[in-house]
């Protein structure tokens, strides 16, 4: 096995060997250990990602519109057939929820895990993490049953979570009805493409995106856990919306009914230049692409209706089948870069705080799972009923936003 000193050096990343001088012999031990385990071949991939021309790699796909469905617009029949067929599966115990709440909520700006943002709502502020405990016991009611309850943690942000869960009480929720289980990391790297180091002189990792969740799920044993329970489909939804609705039968059973395997929610999007993905086929296969990565021509298109061409926002509010989910977790997603501010140490031992971007950060996003199916179900849902994002500080979507949405859903 080669030396870890002819690995930096073969892979341009000799600037660690400065810290290793720097650092005693614990935190040189560790920085070792660490340099041993990165997937340099991995990383060199990942740096040329930052380096492409998205809009370039967009014009050489075939990109199209995709069919919905309004849920408001279908027969009454339909709508009856769709309602029947998703409750029966709910009721039968079939039916679980699952929340990633692995993010690192950078534009929002709060201080600890985004679930545990406070916003204040009437006639009581709750957390984001109650009100979606609200929207699962407000099912259970409905239903008859006790809902199995997923949530994704990061590294970051996965004791912090728990022992929020712990203070509170699970809110009441029963204990045993909830699992956490933690995605994983890639490195960060910067312009130049070298590996960042922190204060305490480990290598800078951040959360890889919330599209590891499928492989995530295999690997941490939730996909065994559901089949053991006989969980047949499974929704994933984010932990930052607080009109998010986890349990919607009209979903489930349009999805059923049409023989798809995956299904998603969507609302209109409120303008061209708003910044959520939307959904589209991507050379013949279901997907969605991020508002960084679409060309403003065609963020623009529209259609005869003068319905913007793509205009079905993804609100990561989405539907699988437990067999679907073990597909997807077996594939390789591919990865998108994110230009982030990351605080590090420099080589004189400083840390250095930035106020633009200075680093790449690496992440499969979840969508990106629906390429390895021809069909998705997509249900055209109410901005006002099922989108209220937490996403930054002041404007839009920002928690002034949200409460405004909730508390007028809920008519407090
Ligand atoms: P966003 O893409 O909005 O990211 O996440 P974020 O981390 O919350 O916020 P910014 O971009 O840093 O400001 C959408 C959903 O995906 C989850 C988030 O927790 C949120 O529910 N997510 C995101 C993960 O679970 N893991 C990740 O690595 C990234």
């Amino acid at each position: 096995m080669a030396n870890y000193i002819d690995v930096l050096k073969e892979n341009k990343q000799e600037h660690l060997l400065n810290y290793l001088k720097m650092a005693d012999e614990t935190q040189k031990k560790e920085l070792i250990n660490e340099i041993e385990n990165i997937n340099f071949e991995q990383l060199s991939e990942l740096y040329k990602i930052s380096k492409r021309d998205n809009e370039k790699a967009i014009e050489s796909q075939l990109i199209e519109h995709v069919k919905f469905v309004d849920k408001y617009k279908m027969s009454e029949d339909d709508f009856n057939k769709y309602k029947e067929t998703g409750e029966n599966i709910i009721k039968n115990g079939e039916y679980a929820v699952v929340t990633m709440a692995g993010g690192q909520g950078t534009r929002l700006g709060h201080n600890g895990p985004k679930g545990t943002f406070l916003l204040d709502v009437k006639p009581k502020p709750k957390y984001l993490f109650e009100i979606l405990v609200d929207n699962i016991k407000r099912a259970n009611e409905k239903y008859g049953v006790t809902l199995n309850w997923y949530i994704m943690t990061s590294t970051e942000n996965d004791a912090k979570t728990e022992e929020f869960f712990e203070e509170h009480n699970y809110f009441d929720y029963p204990k045993d009805k909830i699992k956490f289980f933690k995605q994983g990391n890639l490195p960060l790297i910067s312009e130049e493409g070298k590996l960042l180091v922190d204060e305490n002189f480990h290598i800078k990792y951040a959360a890889d995106g919330n599209g590891c969740i499928y492989k995530s799920m295999r690997l941490d044993g939730v996909l065994d856990d559901m089949k053991q329970k006989g969980i047949k489909w499974v929704f994933i939804g984010a932990v930052d919306n607080a009109l998010l609705n986890m349990v919607d039968p009209i979903l489930l059973g349009l999805t059923v009914c049409e023989g798809n395997q995956i299904g998603s929610k969507s609302v209109v999007k409120r303008s061209p230049e708003e910044p959520v993905g939307v959904f589209c086929k991507r050379n013949g296969k279901p997907g969605v692409i991020e508002y960084t990565e679409l060309p403003t021509e065609m963020a623009h298109e529209v259609d005869d209706d003068g319905e913007l061409l793509f205009g079905e926002s993804h609100i990561m509010c989405n539907l699988y089948s437990i067999d679907a989910i073990n597909k997807i977790s077996k594939e390789k997603l591919p990865y998108h870069s994110a230009h982030k501010k990351a605080p590090f140490m420099n080589e004189k031992g400083e840390i250095v705080k930035t106020t633009n971007p200075n680093a790449y950060k690496y992440e499969a996003f979840i969508f990106d799972g629906f390429a390895f199916f021809d069909n998705i179900s997509i249900l055209r849902g109410r901005r006002n009923e099922d989108f209220a994002p937490v996403k930054n500080a002041e404007g839009s979507d920002s928690p002034a936003t949200a409460v405004e949405l909730y508390n007028n859903y809920w008519k407090v």
